[in-house]
């Protein structure tokens, strides 16, 4: 006799879905690669989307090749225009969009004495005023059909500062603009929740990540391992699904129990 697990609807079946930042730079997957796939594989229809057509291309492989439903939208989500078009793109092929996935960021070094201007603008706009554009042009579309979930990307360094301050501020921006959203778009239908992924070995850190470094990250952690993108998939998974529906404004470490324990490294 076939059990519950096998009889069971995939988690996001009927969804549609739009994961921002969904290619990998090479052959180490990324957490938004690895969330794309996820969502794919519990049966949304991903639109994939990214500044890279190569990169994102990668991603479109693996989710076609296992069958999944999944299509490119190349664009710039620093961009108010590529993000516009690119809600309507997932709406005009799918019919709805259900589920907005915002895990674009990039690294922003140094202290305030010495970070360049240009750079703290840069992380400010690629880190959050990317997931206030997306989700300016997603929210009306998603309470057309009722609402839907938004999740956003983070990092541990919102709560754990190690000399990365634009990158920082701009991760504790995310939680702020998380809990404000949250507020603001509730009565809508449409829930918003963060993730702070810890130490993770993805396709944004692979190119400077020695096995030194790599030890240390997997020894900080209270389990002994170092996190990868799939832990950070499944979390995405739980809050886009239906089965965190009593879910809204919250804020989760995904980290091996780094944040309770270790000193900054
Ligand atoms: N790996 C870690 O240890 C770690 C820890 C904490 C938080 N994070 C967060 O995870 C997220 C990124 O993870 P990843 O592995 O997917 O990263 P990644 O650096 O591999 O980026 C994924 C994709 O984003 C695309 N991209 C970059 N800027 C873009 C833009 N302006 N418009 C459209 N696409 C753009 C890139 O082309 C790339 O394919 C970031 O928000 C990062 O801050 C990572």
């Amino acid at each position: 006799m076939a059990n519950a697990e096998t009889q069971r609807r995939p988690r996001l079946f009927g969804k549609v879905a739009i994961v921002t930042g969904a290619g990998s730079r090479g052959d180490v997957i990324g957490n938004g690669q690895a969330t794309a796939i996820l969502f794919a594989r519990e049966g949304a229809e991903v639109l994939l989307v990214d500044e890279s057509e190569e990169r994102v291309g990668r991603t479109l492989d693996a989710i076609e090749s296992s069958g999944g439903s999944a299509s490119a939208f190349i664009g710039d989500v620093t961009s108010a225009e590529s993000c516009q078009s690119m809600v309507e793109t997932a709406a005009q092929r799918y019919g709805r969009l259900d589920i907005l996935h915002n895990n674009v960021g990039i690294g922003g070094g140094g202290n305030v004495v010495d970070v360049d201007p240009a750079v703290w603008d840069r992380v400010m706009e690629v880190n959050v005023k990317s997931m206030m554009l997306t989700s300016k042009y997603a929210i009306p579309t998603m309470a057309a059909t009722g609402g839907g979930a938004i999740v956003n990307i983070s990092s541990i360094s919102a709560i754990r500062p190690r000399g990365l301050t634009a990158y920082t501020v701009s991760k504790g921006g995310v939680m702020a603009l998380t809990q404000a959203m949250a507020i603001d778009h509730a009565a809508d239908g449409i829930r918003v929740n963060c993730i702070l992924p810890g130490p993770v070995y993805s396709s944004m850190v692979a190119p400077n990540m020695s096995a030194e470094r790599r030890e240390i990250r997997r020894s900080s952690s209270p389990l002994g391992a170092e996190g990868t993108p799939w832990d950070i998939g499944w979390a995405a998974v739980y809050l886009a699904s239906d089965e965190s529906k009593w879910v809204t404004g919250v804020c989760i470490p995904i980290d091996g129990g780094v944040t309770l324990v270790s000193p900054s490294r």
